[in-house]
């Protein structure tokens, strides 16, 4: 007879904490010899609804954006100076209970303009200084070596991830990384949300404007084909530097249900969750999968492999999986948005609701990617973003009452349970972000997602004061509870 028990919460040693990202939070743009990104070019976006804004980037507009030195159009010069902050801000996720942060390095606060053959030692010394504190609390670091942070000048130079030598300046930079952070970092991921690179300028550092639309899916594809092979090096670069880490890839998790049960949405939706999918199925198993060969011909994309790519990626695939969660999407055979991979927010899901910028909210869809990912790679899975981005009123008291957030989180760690209780391996969760910080997509400072509200307005102006929400008090104890008391405080 079969009989098994199954886990009814998370594992003891499960890892709570949250993410942000250097571009979004660091400010100190052009201090201590750090060069500037690729998110340091991008301008607020001029409508909420818009998807990315981060990919209206052209010639022109980067010439613009290079000549200005100030930060007045570009808010991810500033972001929300953690530069000068971090020791405030871990001592105020440590208060929290965390057991591992995620963040990235600037890799221009590295290598400044992407091809220095000697790394800068301010830019270290600063990451020296963050993993100093977080040992201090005993809160385990989680890097992403890349999160849409290019030095510009690699951009100038060589078109980014289009051109393979960037894969050389990469793996010069990871090289460095490993080695000044090796028995400090257990915990380490290559490419955030590296599918948004089919999406443009703010993943692959490649502009793309004047080319037709197919060409630009060319040079897209193969940005993505270096960037594996990047990654895969970083990969075998760690296990032989520091044979105690762990590392993964990252994707933006979007999965794609059928508008009807018509046998044609279901098989376009089919598609479209296979070409989200497409990129840990590399990453995880290691090779390109068959159903790529025919989207590649049907699209006439022609991938340049070099002569040891195949086996790099084949010898080095990643050790565990992480994925952002924010929304679901619909497709239908007859969909604008069949067949895309999900590059656009898709058809509405009339079950749904949304939040203020149309990302549609569905918990339930997190703990069906969790079992399918499980189901297809077998390898541990680490949500490494999820959270809400709303529009949080500072009471005259001092106080931010965002039941809102602490709503959407408890429903979506209530799936992570439920997945858990499935049988699902899961590593952790950090969650998006614990700080207010400069959206992505818009560039908006109002686009919030803290748990802890950051005093900055759209235009820069504010003390940066760091005040606690109420889902800051929320959120520690979830973590205190190992993520059985869900309940909301009085
Ligand atoms: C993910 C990114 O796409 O979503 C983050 O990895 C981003 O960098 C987050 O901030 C939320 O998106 P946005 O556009 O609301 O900031």
């Amino acid at each position: 007879m079969y009989k098994k028990s199954y886990p009814t919460n998370f594992p003891e040693g499960f890892l709570w904490g949250g993410a942000t990202a250097a571009n979004q939070v660091e400010g100190g743009w052009n201090v201590d010899g750090k060069g500037i990104t690729t998110a340091e070019v991008v301008q607020k976006a001029k409508k909420r609804i818009n998807i990315t804004s981060a990919d209206d980037v052209d010639q022109q507009s980067l010439k613009t954006a290079l000549a200005d030195k100030s930060e007045e159009h570009y808010p991810k010069r500033r972001g929300v100076d953690f530069y000068h902050h971090y020791k405030e801000d871990i001592a105020l996720f440590a208060e929290m209970g965390f057991k591992i942060y995620r963040f990235s390095i600037a890799w221009s606060r590295i290598f400044p303009n992407g091809d220095e053959t000697e790394p800068n030692e301010n830019g270290l010394k600063f990451y020296d200084g963050v993993l100093d504190e977080l040992a201090k609390y005993d809160i385990e670091p989680l890097i992403t070596l890349s999160h849409y942070e290019m030095p510009i000048g690699l951009t100038e130079k060589q078109n980014g991830w289009a051109s393979r030598d960037t894969i050389t300046d990469f793996n010069r930079y990871t090289k460095v990384i490993f080695n000044r952070y090796k028995g400090r970092v257990k915990y380490w991921l290559t490419f955030n949300e590296i599918n948004t690179s089919t999406w443009g300028f703010h993943e692959t550092g490649a502009i793309d404007h004047d080319l037709s639309q197919n060409e630009q899916l060319k040079i897209r594809y193969q940005s993505v084909h270096n960037q594996f092979v990047a990654s895969a090096i970083a990969t075998k670069q760690v296990h032989k530097i520091d044979p105690n880490a762990q590392i993964g890839c990252m994707l933006a998790r979007m999965q794609t249900y059928p508008k009807t049960s018509k046998p044609e949405d279901v098989l376009a939706a089919e598609q479209s969750d296979d070409l989200n999918l497409f990129f840990v199925d590399v990453q995880a198993r290691g090779e390109y999968p068959e159903y790529m060969n025919r989207y590649f011909a049907e699209h006439n994309i022609k991938i340049d492999f070099g002569t040891d790519d195949a086996d790099i990626i084949k010898k080095h695939p990643v050790d565990f999986i992480s994925f952002s969660y924010y929304m679901t999407t619909v497709t239908a055979a007859d969909s604008s948005n069949a067949n895309t991979g999900n590059m656009a927010l898709g058809d509405k899901n009339p079950y749904l609701k949304e939040s203020d910028w149309g990302w549609q909210i569905d918990p339930i869809g997190l703990r069906i990617s969790l079992n399918e990912m499980w189901n297809r790679y077998r390898k541990p899975l680490f949500v490494v973003e999820n959270g809400l981005g709303a529009v949080d009123k500072l009471e005259n008291n001092g106080k931010v009452h965002d039941g809102y957030r602490i709503d959407y989180l408890s429903k979506h760690i209530e799936a992570m349970r439920e997945a858990v209780s499935d049988g699902v391996n899961l590593m952790g969760y950090t969650m998006w972000a614990p700080i207010d910080l400069i959206s992505f997509s818009t560039s908006e400072m109002s686009k919030r997602y803290g748990l802890i509200y950051i005093d900055q307005n759209d235009a820069g102006n504010g003390s940066l004061n760091r005040i606690k929400k109420d889902s800051f008090f929320w959120y520690k104890q979830v973590i205190a509870s190992n993520g059985r008391n869900l309940e909301t405080l009085n």
